[in-house]
């Protein structure tokens, strides 16, 4: 220990002085606190005026469909939460499991990876407007015929999917699978297989699926 006359030393009255001195600077501190006026909370928005909305009209099986959008709904929303038709299902919403797969301008997409907006003006078909009035599309009869179904979750994402493909095959359009790329495709379950790999089946009702699109074969490709 340092007790040299060099050293601070501590006695009652320095003691009593650094605590009056901090007081002081305390209660300074205090007032300034005091008199700072609390930072002004912005008022709340009403949830419609915190999403800006966008009129839009979409052309869903050949009807025209006024809306009012939140710009970041999907496809898949407005067809299911806005338009009410349900028959697209919402699977992952990720784009991985195909349940959700609609035609738009007759090709497949799906419809939870991308945002209804951007589609004004294009033709747009749910499994809902695949039948003509009673008769059923060919893909559905197929599907009805072979029992390509099970729980049928995954079932107008794949007839929706076998549609466009078939389209696609019929265009010419090669695959991985194709062997010949001068002769037309030539509808294999290897190439039908191959096509419908985006749309996965929980049930594995692939191979009925398989053999209701190779039944359905040429006569489905009118979309
Ligand atoms: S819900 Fe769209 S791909 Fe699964
Ligand atoms: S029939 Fe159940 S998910 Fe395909």
């Amino acid at each position: 220990m340092d007790t040299s006359d060099s050293a601070p030393r501590l006695t009652r009255r320095s003691v009593l002085e650094s605590g009056v001195a901090a007081a002081a600077v305390l209660g300074f501190a205090g007032r300034v606190q005091a008199a700072t006026p609390p930072a002004a909370t912005p008022p709340a928005l009403s949830p419609e005026a915190a999403t800006p909305r966008l009129p839009v009209t979409l052309q869903v099986n050949g009807q025209a469909r006024p809306l009012d959008l939140d710009p970041r709904t999907t496809l898949l929303d407005a067809l299911r939460e806005r338009i009410g038709l349900t028959g697209s299902k919402k699977g992952c919403d990720h784009g991985q499991c195909g349940a959700c797969t609609v035609l738009v301008n007759g090709r497949r997409i799906n419809a939870c990876l991308t945002l209804a907006v951007m589609h004004e003006g294009d033709e747009i078909r749910t499994i809902e407007g695949l039948a003509e009035g009673d008769q059923l599309h060919p893909l559905q009869a197929a599907f009805v015929k072979h029992d390509g179904f099970q729980c049928g979750y995954c079932t107008p994402g794949q007839i929706c999917s076998a549609a466009g493909m078939l389209n696609e095959a019929k265009a010419g359009w090669p695959s991985t699978v194709t062997k010949d790329l001068t002769e037309q495709v030539a509808l294999t379950d290897a190439e039908i297989r191959e096509r419908m790999s985006g749309n996965i089946c929980r049930c594995s009702a692939y191979p009925n699926i398989v053999a209701a699109i190779r039944d359905a074969g040429g006569a489905a490709t009118r979309l």
